[in-house]
């Protein structure tokens, strides 16, 4: 935003003289936060963040305004491609224009999915003679108050085919490759029969895939009380924050992101679409459905065949079998789905830098959500929604951020990280050329535990610094790191609390994945429940109808967590946008790297056999330590009076990311770009150190291609690490 309104302009001048006043008489205004005429141009272009603007946000910070949004936009459901969700972009746009910002709704045109019209998707029960025993239920029962419950969709996964299929059960515990291996030694043939698989632990897109891959003719997903519930504790939905039997978590289940009619490029007007049977290639051939508890039981408790191991009983009151349907009874899926191209609705604000215009910083948050979305997303929409505020409200006060920045709400994340993927499609020179970072604010109050992040190496000390800006919510004599830390896996070698690698479970992906932006997603996880702490995979509500308002009010009763989380993305942002240096540690990036490929180790030997040049890429990496010791020693032996070296250290950092991205992507899955920051194949929100290895390493030794891919890959993993040590090594 380069151009204030009049009104703006004046209070500007008025609180600047006013501000000019009080620093004459403390004396307190040394290197002032906001614009004073006798600066030169070489005194702006020198100047480096001033940490006094934080103590201005923790002024701003309103979690009236938190509350307003979270009210807002959680009063009726918000699913992607309805005139609601339309409607909520206009409402953002419209505070955002209130606030001063400039801001604008970006539409693409993409494919969702939705139940097929009257069609109620159901999974039936059958006894021997073809009557019909027990039907899944049509909708979870509404549970609190709603002002439109006529548009809550039912439970359904999006981009599941049609399907009517008739068989025999086979229970198959989280459907991990884990699990369909276990199946697979125990003789138990999963091939033309319906899986059944519990909610957890992996992205459900990859339970169906290895399902499919298996040869199931159907997938039933459900959520066990075992990954949902405590025992003993029986406060459900409304009456706490448990799962009741009723409950369905919804969700998509593909493993291609972005619109699924336009990969690699925009949905804009243009744009080409293949036909439906071209792109259904992309989306699972087996249908597939999710039922809550009260209906798994039905169906889980007319299985007789096969005990299962101690660690595949859930926490129905029986004893859990794995196959074989007692009498002769027949499981039946009826699925239908319609895949239809509807608008969705990006808002785009933006605050442009006053001396590097030219270099980004992002944030962003999804704004659709499977129903209500209290949690997922609108806990993180209204974070960002306060951040922007902040920014807005000090821009309005005078400051003048050195870096431009971008503020996202994006649409249709729920069905494959689509708004975010078709902006970054739409904008990928520019953004690969000028984008510095991208902060996700993505279900910020999943939790009251503790803090949480998933972040690229080059941000972790960023991460930890606005940590330490901070005190803890639960105690002000600790900091927010120091509260972090302690409630951080104790396990972890590293004195610094734990920081997942960033994975692909919301819109940070196409930019860390495609683009090659360094990323970084923090959140409050975990609770406290009557003094115990309690962790869970997910929140327990997640993706179901009931995340209504009032399970946010119950996880952070007086916005307390979300004041914390609102201050800890200001300080993160204004460093990322006011720091001389960018804060980007390729040091760290080094050290994980050279921790990761450890992990390596005890494949030397299969390596060898084979002819992988293992040793060329330990010795890449050996290098690339040392380039970036030598290159962090030059940052500080600068001379940061000079904005040129400036500029040119901050142009290698910001290189550094890209230096991993290869056009080609990885050999089996060419919609990930990132050789090192891309998701685990194995588990869409999981990463890994070298995901493109990883995959190669799960094929089967009787594949011919498996060892010279290997070979292949190496090498190129080993050039991306003296490439980018040759970046950093030259003046
Ligand atoms: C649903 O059923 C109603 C009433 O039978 C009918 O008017 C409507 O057209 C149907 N909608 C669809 C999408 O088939
Ligand atoms: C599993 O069953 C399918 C047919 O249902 C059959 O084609 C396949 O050979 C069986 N696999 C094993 C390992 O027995
Ligand atoms: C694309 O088409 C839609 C519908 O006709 C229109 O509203 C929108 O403005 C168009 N977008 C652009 C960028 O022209
Ligand atoms: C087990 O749970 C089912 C479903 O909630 C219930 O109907 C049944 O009475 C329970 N059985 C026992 C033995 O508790
Ligand atoms: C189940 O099917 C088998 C084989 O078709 C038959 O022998 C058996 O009698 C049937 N059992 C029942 C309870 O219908
Ligand atoms: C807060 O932290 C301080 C420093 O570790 C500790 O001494 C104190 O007991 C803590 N207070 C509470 C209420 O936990
Ligand atoms: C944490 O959240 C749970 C679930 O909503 C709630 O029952 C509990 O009281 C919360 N704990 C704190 C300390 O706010
Ligand atoms: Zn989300």
């Amino acid at each position: 935003m380069n151009s204030p309104n009049p009104r703006t302009i004046v209070i500007i001048v008025s609180l600047s003289s006013f501000a000019f006043l009080l620093g004459v008489i403390t004396g307190y205004l040394s290197r002032p936060v906001h614009k004073d005429s006798s600066e030169t141009l070489l005194d702006k272009l020198n100047r480096d963040g001033d940490r006094r603007l934080f103590e201005q946000f923790k002024e701003y910070v309103d979690t009236e305004y938190i509350d307003k949004v979270i009210r807002e936009l959680t009063r009726r459901p918000g699913l992607a491609g309805t005139p609601q969700q339309k409607q909520n972009a206009e409402y953002i746009r419209d505070l955002w224009h209130q606030q001063g910002l400039k801001a604008e709704i970006v539409q693409y045109k993409v494919l969702l999915s939705y139940p097929k019209g009257n069609h109620t998707n159901k999974v039936s029960l059958y006894d021997a003679s073809g009557s019909e025993l027990f039907t899944s239920k049509p909708h979870e029962k509404p549970l609190v108050d709603e002002e439109t419950p006529e548009e809550v969709v039912q439970p359904f996964n999006a981009y599941s085919p049609n399907g009517f299929v008739k068989g025999d059960l086979v229970y198959v515990n989280y459907g991990r490759a884990e699990d369909f291996e276990r199946l697979n030694e125990a003789g138990i043939n999963v091939s033309g029969k319906i899986a059944i698989a519990r909610y957890g632990k992996i992205f459900r897109g990859n339970k169906v895939k290895f399902a499919e891959d298996n040869g199931a003719i159907g997938i039933i997903l459900y959520s066990d009380p075992a990954d949902y519930n405590t025992p003993g504790d029986e406060r459900y939905f409304p009456g706490g924050m448990w799962l009741p039997g009723s409950g369905v978590q919804r969700g998509n289940v593909v493993v291609v992101k972005g619109d699924q009619s336009t990969q690699g490029y925009p949905s804009t007007n243009y744009s080409y679409r293949p036909d439906e049977e071209e792109i259904s290639k992309q989306f699972p051939s087996i249908p597939c459905h999710p039922i809550g508890y009260d209906d798994a039981y039905f169906l889980l408790s007319s299985l007789v065949f096969g005990e299962v191991w101690q660690d595949w009983q859930g926490r129905l009151n029986f004893t859990y079998h794995i196959t074989g349907l007692v009498d002769n009874r027949t499981v039946l899926m009826d699925i239908q789905n319609e895949n239809v191209y509807r608008p969705i609705y990006n808002v785009i604000a933006k605050i442009s830098g006053t001396i590097e215009a030219d270099r980004a910083v992002i944030f962003g948050c999804h704004r659709d959500a499977w129903v209500y979305g209290a949690v997922d997303p609108i806990s993180g929409t209204s974070i960002l929604m306060e951040t922007a505020r902040i920014f807005a409200k000090s821009y309005s006060s005078g400051w003048r951020p050195r870096r431009s920045i971008v503020i996202c709400s994006w649409d249709a994340e729920e069905y494959g990280l689509v708004g975010s993927y078709e902006w970054v499609e739409d904008n990928m020179k520019w953004l690969q050329n000028e984008a510095v970072t991208y902060v996700n604010f993505d279900s910020a109050i999943s939790g009251n535990f503790t803090f949480s992040s998933r972040t690229v190496p080059l941000l972790h000390d960023a991460v930890y610094k606005a940590t330490m800006a901070l005190p803890s919510p639960y105690n002000s004599s600790l900091t927010l790191y120091q509260d972090w830390r302690s409630k951080s896996d104790s396990r972890s070698e590293l004195p610094e609390p734990k920081i997942q690698p960033i994975g692909a479970g919301s819109d940070h992906t196409p930019f860390i994945a495609l683009a090659g932006i360094p990323s970084t997603y923090s959140k409050y996880t975990g609770y406290i429940i009557d003094g115990k702490v309690i962790s869970t995979d997910t929140y327990p509500l997640y993706h179901t109808r009931y995340e209504q308002y009032e399970l946010v009010k119950m996880i952070d009763p007086g916005y307390t967590l979300a004041k914390t989380i609102t201050l800890f993305h200001c300080e993160l942002i204004r460093e990322l946008v006011d720091a001389r240096i960018l804060p980007l540690n390729v040091r760290t990036y080094a050290a994980v790297i050279a921790l990761n490929i450890r992990r390596l180790e005890k494949l030397r030997a299969d390596f060898t056999e084979n002819n992988v040049e293992y040793n060329e890429l330990l010795a890449s990496i050996e290098r690339l330590k040392t380039a970036a010791s030598i290159f962090h020693q030059k940052i500080v032996n600068l001379d940061h009076s000079n904005p040129l070296q400036v500029r040119m250290i901050n142009d290698k950092l910001q290189s550094v990311e890209r230096a991993f991205i290869v056009p080609e992507g990885l050999p089996l899955r060419p919609m990930y770009r990132h050789l090192l920051q891309s998701p685990s194949g194995l588990n869409y929100y999981g990463g890994t150190g070298f995901p493109g290895l990883e995959d190669l390493l799960e094929l089967p030794n009787s594949n011919p291609q498996k060892w010279p891919q290997i070979r292949k890959h190496v090498t190129i993993l080993t050039h991306s690490m003296y490439s980018l040590a040759t970046v950093l090594e030259k003046d």
